[in-house]
Protein backbone atom coordinates (compact mmCIF):
# COMPACT_ATOMS: atom_id res chain seq x y z
CA UNK A 1 0.00 0.00 0.00
CA UNK A 2 0.85 3.64 -0.15
CA UNK A 3 2.99 5.03 2.41
CA UNK A 4 1.55 5.76 5.61
CA UNK A 5 0.80 9.45 7.11
CA UNK A 6 3.05 10.26 10.25
CA UNK A 7 0.50 11.11 12.89
CA UNK A 8 1.20 12.92 16.34
CA UNK A 9 -1.87 13.33 18.52
CA UNK A 10 -1.94 16.21 21.22
CA UNK A 11 -3.51 14.89 24.88
CA UNK A 12 -4.67 16.66 28.34
CA UNK A 13 -6.13 13.80 29.98
CA UNK A 14 -7.57 10.11 29.86
CA UNK A 15 -7.41 9.67 25.95
CA UNK A 16 -10.24 7.59 24.56
CA UNK A 17 -10.30 9.01 21.42
CA UNK A 18 -6.53 8.68 21.43
CA UNK A 19 -6.68 4.84 21.81
CA UNK A 20 -9.37 4.64 19.23
CA UNK A 21 -6.71 6.17 16.91
CA UNK A 22 -4.00 4.17 17.66
CA UNK A 23 -6.32 1.26 17.54
CA UNK A 24 -7.65 1.99 14.03
CA UNK A 25 -3.57 2.24 12.99
CA UNK A 26 -2.92 -0.76 13.61
CA UNK A 27 -4.92 -1.94 10.78
CA UNK A 28 -2.30 -2.80 8.05
CA UNK A 29 -4.71 -1.27 5.44
CA UNK A 30 -4.71 2.07 7.63
CA UNK A 31 -3.56 5.33 5.84
CA UNK A 32 -1.90 6.70 8.92
CA UNK A 33 0.43 5.64 11.78
CA UNK A 34 0.48 7.19 15.06
CA UNK A 35 4.32 8.25 15.47
CA UNK A 36 4.17 9.82 19.25
CA UNK A 37 1.55 11.26 21.63
CA UNK A 38 1.96 14.65 23.19
CA UNK A 39 0.70 16.17 26.32
CA UNK A 40 0.52 18.87 28.20
CA UNK A 41 0.36 17.10 31.49
CA UNK A 42 2.73 14.69 32.77
CA UNK A 43 -0.17 12.84 34.79
CA UNK A 44 -2.57 12.72 31.42
CA UNK A 45 -3.71 8.76 31.50
CA UNK A 46 -3.72 8.55 27.99
CA UNK A 47 -0.04 8.41 28.20
CA UNK A 48 0.48 5.31 30.06
CA UNK A 49 -2.24 3.67 27.43
CA UNK A 50 0.08 5.09 24.76
CA UNK A 51 3.55 3.91 25.94
CA UNK A 52 1.51 0.39 26.50
CA UNK A 53 1.11 0.36 22.44
CA UNK A 54 4.06 1.16 22.38
CA UNK A 55 3.97 4.49 20.81
CA UNK A 56 6.84 6.98 22.00
CA UNK A 57 5.22 9.88 24.04
CA UNK A 58 6.61 13.40 25.41
CA UNK A 59 5.21 15.87 27.98
CA UNK A 60 5.50 19.71 27.41
CA UNK A 61 3.99 21.78 30.25
CA UNK A 62 2.83 25.13 29.22
CA UNK A 63 3.79 26.14 32.79
CA UNK A 64 7.66 25.81 32.14
CA UNK A 65 6.58 27.92 29.12
CA UNK A 66 6.40 32.32 30.12
CA UNK A 67 3.80 32.65 26.87
CA UNK A 68 2.16 30.69 24.63
CA UNK A 69 4.74 31.59 21.81
CA UNK A 70 6.79 29.90 23.67
CA UNK A 71 5.18 26.72 24.70
CA UNK A 72 3.90 26.23 21.60
CA UNK A 73 7.45 26.70 19.56
CA UNK A 74 8.36 23.82 22.15
CA UNK A 75 5.21 21.67 20.69
CA UNK A 76 5.96 22.49 17.29
CA UNK A 77 9.45 21.54 17.83
CA UNK A 78 8.46 18.03 19.22
CA UNK A 79 5.97 17.34 16.31
CA UNK A 80 8.59 18.39 13.90
CA UNK A 81 11.09 16.01 15.83
CA UNK A 82 8.74 13.18 14.75
CA UNK A 83 8.58 13.98 11.26
CA UNK A 84 4.44 14.38 12.11
CA UNK A 85 2.64 14.99 8.38
CA UNK A 86 -0.70 15.18 10.37
CA UNK A 87 -1.79 16.75 14.26
CA UNK A 88 -4.92 15.26 15.88
CA UNK A 89 -6.08 17.14 18.80
CA UNK A 90 -7.91 14.43 20.92
CA UNK A 91 -8.64 16.28 24.50
CA UNK A 92 -6.22 18.72 24.31
CA UNK A 93 -7.05 21.11 26.70
CA UNK A 94 -5.13 24.24 25.93
CA UNK A 95 -5.81 27.27 23.45
CA UNK A 96 -2.84 27.20 20.55
CA UNK A 97 -1.93 30.74 19.47
CA UNK A 98 -2.82 31.52 15.39
CA UNK A 99 1.06 31.41 14.23
CA UNK A 100 1.12 27.17 15.60
CA UNK A 101 -2.23 27.27 13.92
CA UNK A 102 -1.56 28.40 10.44
CA UNK A 103 1.58 26.51 10.43
CA UNK A 104 -0.37 23.12 10.66
CA UNK A 105 -3.78 24.72 9.21
CA UNK A 106 -5.05 21.89 6.69
CA UNK A 107 -3.42 19.17 8.57
CA UNK A 108 -4.41 19.64 12.06
CA UNK A 109 -8.24 17.83 13.25
CA UNK A 110 -9.80 18.31 16.23
CA UNK A 111 -12.67 16.95 18.00
CA UNK A 112 -15.02 18.08 19.99
CA UNK A 113 -18.61 16.79 21.18
CA UNK A 114 -21.32 18.64 19.77
CA UNK A 115 -22.80 19.06 16.61
CA UNK A 116 -20.71 21.93 15.64
CA UNK A 117 -21.87 25.21 15.18
CA UNK A 118 -23.95 24.47 17.90
CA UNK A 119 -22.60 24.53 21.56
CA UNK A 120 -18.78 25.41 21.00
CA UNK A 121 -16.19 25.78 23.57
CA UNK A 122 -16.93 23.72 27.64
CA UNK A 123 -19.98 21.79 29.21
CA UNK A 124 -21.45 21.09 25.61
CA UNK A 125 -23.78 18.05 27.17
CA UNK A 126 -24.75 20.57 29.99
CA UNK A 127 -26.15 23.21 27.81
CA UNK A 128 -27.93 20.89 25.28
CA UNK A 129 -30.08 19.57 27.87
CA UNK A 130 -30.15 22.65 29.34
CA UNK A 131 -31.99 23.71 25.52
CA UNK A 132 -33.79 20.44 25.41
CA UNK A 133 -32.29 19.67 22.49
CA UNK A 134 -33.49 16.31 20.64
CA UNK A 135 -30.53 15.51 19.70
CA UNK A 136 -26.86 15.67 20.11
CA UNK A 137 -23.64 14.43 18.92
CA UNK A 138 -19.99 15.04 17.92
CA UNK A 139 -17.76 16.48 15.25
CA UNK A 140 -14.09 16.13 13.66
CA UNK A 141 -13.23 19.06 12.17
CA UNK A 142 -9.62 20.99 11.26
CA UNK A 143 -8.25 23.24 12.64
CA UNK A 144 -8.51 27.07 12.60
CA UNK A 145 -7.76 30.00 14.90
CA UNK A 146 -10.94 30.30 15.68
CA UNK A 147 -12.14 27.92 18.81
CA UNK A 148 -13.81 25.35 17.51
CA UNK A 149 -14.48 27.19 14.34
CA UNK A 150 -12.93 25.26 11.36
CA UNK A 151 -14.32 23.01 8.62
CA UNK A 152 -16.22 19.99 8.94
CA UNK A 153 -14.51 16.83 7.80
CA UNK A 154 -17.49 14.49 9.58
CA UNK A 155 -20.40 14.71 12.50
CA UNK A 156 -22.56 11.79 14.02
CA UNK A 157 -25.62 12.15 15.86
CA UNK A 158 -27.33 10.75 19.03
CA UNK A 159 -30.66 11.13 20.49
CA UNK A 160 -31.64 13.16 23.70
CA UNK A 161 -33.62 10.23 25.80
CA UNK A 162 -35.65 10.84 28.24
CA UNK A 163 -34.17 10.98 31.66
CA UNK A 164 -30.39 11.94 30.50
CA UNK A 165 -28.02 13.83 32.16
CA UNK A 166 -24.60 14.87 31.61
CA UNK A 167 -23.00 11.85 32.21
CA UNK A 168 -25.43 9.44 30.06
CA UNK A 169 -25.40 11.98 26.97
CA UNK A 170 -21.73 12.41 27.38
CA UNK A 171 -21.31 7.89 27.02
CA UNK A 172 -23.54 8.12 24.02
CA UNK A 173 -21.68 10.87 22.28
CA UNK A 174 -18.40 9.23 23.28
CA UNK A 175 -19.32 5.99 21.55
CA UNK A 176 -19.29 7.58 18.67
CA UNK A 177 -16.32 10.12 18.79
CA UNK A 178 -14.53 6.95 19.11
CA UNK A 179 -16.49 5.67 15.88
CA UNK A 180 -15.78 9.42 13.78
CA UNK A 181 -12.43 10.72 14.64
CA UNK A 182 -10.57 7.41 13.13
CA UNK A 183 -13.02 7.53 10.18
CA UNK A 184 -12.16 11.38 9.59
CA UNK A 185 -8.23 11.02 10.07
CA UNK A 186 -8.75 8.36 7.31
CA UNK A 187 -10.25 10.54 4.81
CA UNK A 188 -7.46 13.46 5.54
CA UNK A 189 -4.87 10.66 5.77
CA UNK A 190 -6.00 9.45 2.05
CA UNK A 191 -6.48 13.22 0.90
CA UNK A 192 -10.09 12.20 0.46
CA UNK A 193 -11.27 15.53 2.30
CA UNK A 194 -9.28 19.03 1.91
CA UNK A 195 -10.53 22.10 3.89
C1 LIG B 1 -13.81 14.29 24.29
O1 LIG B 1 -15.15 14.43 24.65
C2 LIG B 1 -13.49 15.18 23.13
O2 LIG B 1 -14.54 15.33 22.25
C3 LIG B 1 -13.20 16.49 23.80
O3 LIG B 1 -12.52 16.15 24.98
C4 LIG B 1 -12.88 14.84 25.38
C5 LIG B 1 -11.62 14.05 25.48
O4 LIG B 1 -11.82 12.76 25.95
N1 LIG B 1 -12.45 17.36 22.93
P1 LIG B 1 -10.69 11.68 25.80
O5 LIG B 1 -9.44 12.23 26.51
O6 LIG B 1 -10.44 11.46 24.36
O7 LIG B 1 -11.20 10.46 26.48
Amino acid sequence: MTERKRVAILISGRGSNMEALIHAAEASDYPAEIVGVLSNKADAGGLAVAAAAGITTAVRSHRDFATRDDFDAALDGVLRGWAAEIVCLAGFMRLLTPGFVEKWEGRMLNIHPSLLPAYRDLHTHERALADGVSEHGCTVHFVTAGLDEGPTILQARVPVLPGDTATSLQARVLVEEHRIYPQALALVARGDVRP
